[in-house]
């Protein structure tokens, strides 16, 4: 295996239109800044470089709509993503961003020198305009109907309900969505990187030198070049982004996903003047984190723009993970399905790496994962708690009480304590293996295992009991169990530097040093340690359920949102109608049938006589308001007894989208009996 001086770890940057949730923690940043910690406990030379992606079309829409500049609203998120990062204790050696002058200068420079080496084609064509808005549309802005299923409501880059991929020329009856008016096609000039020319060069870089990355990168890259590779066009119609430093282009801003990977260049550029060492030195391993959406972007495009700018290293590996759901449903921005990292805080303050923790554990690595809060529990009450913080715990503790503090001299040792001794270094192998591979849920795995490694020796070795009959043997077995904490201060940091740091405190033990992990000696006998806190606490059940009905209250909010009207009824004649005795009424008692969740028992005046009807509403009315409200009501319904009560007719409700009912009741007050034509 090639080995490097130095590393470049760069993890995507998250567009400045939204804020940060678990979906892109787990998927990029989690992983990143384990295995950034991890190097640079290491020793090695690594810089971890990320910052806003500030450019593109959705930015301009959502200042459009809030009537906000987009300057204003990238402004807005690059600040509340910056802090929820450091909050978070990702720990980037720089968070830039694209609308940064050193960007604009690094992305226009890139942009040139290809341009002067000829490494663009140039080409025209009739783009979709919208007249209303003043701007060409992006594919997905356009929508019609589709020419093969007829579906309505197709978008100008594919149809979604037939699956077919689409060209916005092919829509029937286009319609722009950014203005809702008729588009009308213009004349405009685009650069193109022929990425056709790079196939040969990709199928080999890729598919036969890089075996090695995961199945799920590789297998994406290799359908990508199966289908064969088209030009791409770098440059847009817009009057947000890099300006194309061309001559003559004038509203023509270089296509963002031309020029946020540059972004990793610029943010390196602004952390030191030695960033050529980092880009351009062959000795420097390059390692991108990504999520499954952004792997043609890493894998194919970015790298042939730095091939054909020729000065530039290539990525030795793209660990891109797949999605993150959440209780089982696609995280969404748009639909707020979501759990967003500045309110989880708010939640669980101080418990960030219970977050970091599950979010490892669970991360969609090989394929989609599932979070739910049911888990997130489990994996602190029965991992955190129950495994880490227990053996910590009792180790610090007893410490404590048997030698006020100070690590013992050990005595001899015996078979089982050298067993648990030697753990300590295969573990911090497997631990490394495990990074190196990009593996964190087992890298996680096994470094738990030293916490139950600990665990199990304390339960088996009973200090507690053998304290009594054999003081001198408690001092080897706290010696043990000591070596076990300060090795997991070091080997646990990378996955919760939070709860480490704490525990450093308590151990009175500072060392960040990874080659020093599997150090059976690690404590020398007389070192003092003070009186432990908790490292986590249990999180009871109604934690757990307010976070799930938040959910639920989304989730019934958006299918209101959602879901149709009910479709037409078929026709009645006026007479079918006109038999029916709808009136107005006033409601003078109501209450709760007994036993039932549903159901109010209402004495109502109908302005004929006076009666009694039952109705299922109780989930939404309260029968202390109901006394004095008008209503409507079908008064010629047949008599029907429920729960052994005689309703005599129907009280009229709305049933909303949610299911919700609301009384429909006349919107000023009339007399009661008033008939309803
Ligand atoms: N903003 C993109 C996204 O969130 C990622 C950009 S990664 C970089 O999907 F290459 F542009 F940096
Ligand atoms: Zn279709």
């Amino acid at each position: 295996m090639k080995s490097f001086k130095r590393y470049l770890v760069t993890s995507a940057l998250p567009y400045a239109n939204g804020p940060i949730h678990i979906g892109h923690l787990a998927g990029v940043y989690v992983p990143s800044d384990i295995y950034t910690r991890y190097l640079r406990m290491k020793g090695s030379d690594v810089i971890s470089v990320c910052g806003s992606d500030e450019h593109g079309v959705p930015i301009t829409l959502k200042a459009r709509k809030e009537g906000i500049t987009p300057q204003e609203v990238v402004d807005r998120y690059h600040e509340l993503n910056k802090k929820a990062f450091e909050d978070f204790g990702i720990t980037f050696d720089i968070y830039s961003r694209t609308s940064s002058k050193v960007h604009y200068d690094t992305a226009s420079e890139f942009f040139r020198k290809l341009y002067d080496k000829g490494e663009f084609i140039e080409k025209s064509g009739g783009q979709y305009y919208d007249e209303e808005a003043g701007c060409f549309l992006a594919d997905r802005y356009i929508t019609g109907t589709c020419p093969h299923c007829g579906n309505g409501s197709a978008y100008g880059d594919q149809c979604e309900k037939c699956g077919t991929s689409l060209s916005p020329s092919e829509l029937i009856n286009p319609q722009s969505t950014v203005s809702g008016s008729k588009p009308v096609l213009r004349d405009t000039m685009h650069w193109y990187l022929p990425l056709d020319r790079y196939e040969p060069w990709l199928r080999k870089w890729i598919l036969q030198e890089h075996t090695e990355w995961k199945t799920n990168v590789y297998g994406q890259c290799k359908s990508w070049l199966d289908q064969g590779l088209q030009p791409r066009a770098v440059s847009r119609d817009l009057d947000w982004g890099v300006p194309v430093p061309v001559e003559g282009a004038d509203g023509k801003v270089l296509y963002v996903w031309f020029d946020a990977p540059i972004g990793y260049i610029s943010a390196t550029k602004e952390l030191t003047p030695d960033w050529e060492k980092y880009w351009k030195d062959s000795e420097t391993k390059m390692v991108h984190f990504i999520g499954k959406d952004n792997i043609v972007f890493h894998c194919i495009i970015f790298p042939a723009m730095l091939k054909a700018e020729g000065s530039f290293i290539l990525p030795e590996n793209v660990p891109a993970n797949e999605f993150l759901n959440l209780e089982n449903d696609k995280i969404s921005t748009s639909r707020n399905w979501a759990v967003w990292l500045h309110e989880y805080l708010t939640d669980f303050p101080g418990m960030q790496d219970v977050l970091r923790y599950s979010l490892c554990a669970s991360a969609p690595e090989t394929k989609d994962n599932d979070f739910t809060w049911k888990e997130f529990q489990a994996r602190n009450n029965n991992e955190l708690v129950a495994i880490l913080g227990n053996f910590v715990n009792r180790t610090l503790v007893l410490t404590n009480n048997y030698y006020e503090g100070r690590v013992p001299e050990p005595g001899a040792t015996t078979p089982a304590d050298e067993t648990v001794l030697a753990e300590i270094e295969n573990i911090r192998k497997n631990v490394e293996t495990s990074l190196e591979t990009f593996r964190f849920r087992e890298a996680l795995k096994e470094a738990m295992n030293l916490a139950r490694l600990g665990n199990k020796y304390l339960a088996d070795s009973e200090p507690w009991k053998v304290i009594k009959s054999d003081p001198e043997r408690v001092k080897t077995i706290m010696n043990v169990a000591l070596q076990i904490t300060a090795n997991l201060t070091i080997i646990c940091e990378p996955f919760l530097p939070f709860s480490m740091q704490k525990l450093r405190d308590w151990m009175n033990f500072e060392t960040l040093d990874w080659n020093r992990a599997g150090d059976k000696a690690i404590l020398k006998p007389g070192h003092l340690i003070s009186k432990p806190g908790l490292l986590f606490s249990k999180i009871e059940d109604e934690a757990i359920q307010k976070q799930v009905d938040r959910l639920m209250e989304i989730k019934k909010a958006n299918q209101a949102a959602t879901s149709p009207a009910a479709p037409a009824k078929d026709p009645v004649t006026y007479d079918d109608f006109s038999r029916m005795d709808i009136r107005t009424a006033t409601i003078l008692e109501a209450e709760k049938v007994p036993k039932t969740t549903k159901l109010l028992k209402l004495k109502i005046d109908t302005g004929i006589d006076t009666r009694t009807i039952v109705s299922g509403i109780a989930e939404y009315y309260q029968p202390e308001q109901l006394p004095g409200r008008q209503i409507s009501i079908i008064a010629n319904l047949e008599p029907r007894k429920i729960k052994g009560i005689e309703s005599q007719g129907m009280i009229l409700m709305a049933e909303d989208r949610d299911g919700r009912l609301v009384m429909v009741s006349p919107s000023e007050k009339v007399s009661n009996g008033s008939m309803i034509k």
